[in-house]
């Protein structure tokens, strides 16, 4: 299984959501997160104001998938949330050990 964070524009969600939706993923954690990448100081755009601080609004993505479905996880999330535009973001993907759905008690891949 792996773990896959993505850190996106946040006008770029339900963008995201609906091709994840579309490759059969079925759950999804969002949080609203604030982040810098490589243009410290050059001026981003969001929602019409400029930010010249190094820290600039951005959606933090957590998906949980079986190692089958990874890469195609990685390409809806790049396709859909790009814009060719700087700040477009970054996805991580991690190697993950365990998940457990609560109510039922099972496990692995099973559980996600
Ligand atoms: N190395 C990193 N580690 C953790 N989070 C990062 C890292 N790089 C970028 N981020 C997160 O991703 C967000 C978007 O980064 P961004 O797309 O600007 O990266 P970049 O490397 O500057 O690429 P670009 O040149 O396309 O802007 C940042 O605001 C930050 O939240
Ligand atoms: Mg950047």
């Amino acid at each position: 299984m792996k773990f896959i964070i993505a850190i996106i524009k946040p006008f770029k969600v339900d963008d995201v959501r609906e091709a994840l939706t579309a490759i059969g993923i079925a759950g999804m954690t969002v949080t609203e997160v604030k982040g810098f990448g490589r243009q410290k100081g050059q001026t981003e755009v969001y929602r019409g104001a400029e930010y010249t601080t190094n820290m600039v609004p951005k959606m933090k993505l957590e998906i949980a998938c079986s190692g089958d479905l990874a890469a195609q996880v990685v390409e809806a999330i790049q396709t859909a949330a790009g814009t060719e535009s700087i700040g477009d973001g970054k996805i991580f993907v991690l190697d993950l050990g365990e998940a457990v759905r609560i109510r039922t008690g099972e496990t692995g891949e099973t559980a996600i």
